[in-house]
């Protein structure tokens, strides 16, 4: 397996991959109380003799009921005072103590946010405007997924604003794309390949590092060279930063005028980073209805928007969701239209949301908003059919769940 990462500023070559959420903590104990104290009986009469779940409950009572609702926080912005705090959080270890959540939520009405780990950019499963508590699973190992894809090389694209020192003019800035790639064969067969298709980029022998393909995780997860793989055990995450991020499917090469254009407006707003992903491969072989999951052949790559910032605080939170939505309109002419398709993963709340009320026919609309952007018009059809079948009483709900048929 050979590695590489290569740095180019503002270079043509980019034009190929181109061709490619009772905040019990605050809100006053009077009102909550009852139901605090009926749900934590709850869980413990439902639950079974030899796998008690007590332990594993934390209310604000507990002492480290902030650190463990804040431990999984993967998105600061959602780390304010003013992020209301669920009622409680459970830590399930067994498979029967989340049954008895699920039992006693539907009793008391209460609404369940499920925390697991990964991708959750907009807090889904830890923020919420009505009462609500966390079902954290960290407790639980999720599988690993391997990669079935079939192609050999993965070249993503990222282009960032960074400072320019070939000019001595002051706070000159230019545009990088950096290409990080993984490539399943040794180096030798990669430089070949990449003589053959992509030459402009000059890649050489030094810029490939061979490993086995756990340790090209701890590289991809951008861990200091020589980082054991155990690393990958840690919870702790690298980064912590306040984020916003969005999503697109390019299915046309950008034009050359276009290019210029983004990368002018990307100068402007500084922050905001482009990440491409090339699809192709065996992701195109497979027909958009065999799965949930739609965008498959006829994308070029997945653009992700990206924006970190360290500063607290909602409205520096609102000048950074600004600059975001600002290089987001600017690539409208660009990207997937009718719907303009998104990817489920960055989730993203802008797009539409949910207020899951009494009017089904109304939550049914509204999650075709977002729906049919995350799975186009015919998954979100079967979606909602399994739903209704499913669960009828839409208790597994979130801002951006599928809704039930009117
Ligand atoms: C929290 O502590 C108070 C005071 O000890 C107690 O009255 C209340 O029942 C506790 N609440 C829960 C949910 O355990
Ligand atoms: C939280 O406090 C309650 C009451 O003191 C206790 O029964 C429970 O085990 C505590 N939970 C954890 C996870 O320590
Ligand atoms: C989240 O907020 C709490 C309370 O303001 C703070 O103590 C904690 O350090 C914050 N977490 C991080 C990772 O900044
Ligand atoms: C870029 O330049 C600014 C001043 O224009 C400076 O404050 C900043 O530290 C520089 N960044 C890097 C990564 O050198
Ligand atoms: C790429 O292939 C050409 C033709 O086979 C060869 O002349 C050239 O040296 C190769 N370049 C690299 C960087 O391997
Ligand atoms: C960003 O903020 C500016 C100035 O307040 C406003 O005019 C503009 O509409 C905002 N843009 C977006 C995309 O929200």
């Amino acid at each position: 397996m050979a590695m590489m990462r290569n740095y180019i500023i503002f270079l043509a070559s980019l034009l190929c991959l181109t061709n490619l959420f009772l905040a019990s903590s605050a809100a006053s104990a009077s009102d909550t109380f009852g139901v605090h104290e009926a749900f934590v009986q709850c869980l413990s009469r439902k639950s079974l003799p030899n796998e008690p779940i007590s332990g594993l409950i934390y209310t604000p009572n507990n002492s480290s009921f902030s650190t463990v609702l804040q431990t999984y926080i993967r998105n600061l912005r959602f780390n304010e005072t003013t992020t209301r705090k669920p009622y409680l959080i459970i830590t399930p270890t067994k498979i029967s103590h989340i049954q008895s959540s699920i039992l006693c939520a539907k009793q008391y009405g209460l609404l369940m946010k499920i925390r697991s780990g990964g991708h959750d950019y907009e807090g889904v499963s830890y923020v919420a405007d009505s009462p609500f508590f966390i079902l954290d699973l960290f407790n639980f190992r999720w599988q690993e997924i391997a990669d079935k894809l079939d192609d050999d090389l993965f070249i993503r694209m990222i282009i960032d604003v960074v400072n320019d020192t070939s000019t001595t003019v002051t706070n000159a800035k230019t545009i990088r794309s950096t290409f990080f790639a993984l490539f399943l064969g040794d180096s030798e067969r990669l430089l070949s390949v990449m003589n053959k298709s992509f030459p402009e980029l000059g890649l050489k022998k030094s810029d490939c590092t061979e490993m086995n393909w756990a340790e090209s995780v701890v590289y991809y997860t951008s861990f200091p060279a020589g980082t054991p793989v155990e690393a990958l055990l840690s919870r702790i995450p690298q980064v912590l930063t306040h984020l916003k991020r969005k999503s697109d499917y390019l299915k046309k090469p950008m034009p050359i005028d276009g290019i210029e254009f983004i990368f002018k407006k990307m100068i402007e707003l500084q922050t905001p980073v482009l990440t491409f992903n090339p699809y192709g491969g065996k992701m195109a072989e497979i027909s958009p209805l065999a799965k949930p999951f739609p965008h498959r052949a006829g994308n070029i790559a997945k653009i992700q928007y990206a924006t970190n910032w360290p500063e607290n605080g909602v409205q520096t939170a609102e000048h950074y969701l600004n600059l975001t939505k600002q290089l987001f309109a600017y690539m409208t002419p660009y990207v997937s239209k009718n719907p303009r398709e998104h990817f489920l993963n960055y989730r993203d709340l802008d797009i539409g949301i949910n207020h899951n009320g009494k009017n089904k026919i109304k939550n049914y609309r509204e999650g075709r908003v977002y729906g049919v952007q995350y799975f186009l018009q015919e998954n979100f059809k079967r979606l909602v059919k399994v739903k209704t079948v499913v669960d009828p009483d839409n208790f597994f709900r979130n801002e951006q769940s599928i809704p039930v048929f009117p």
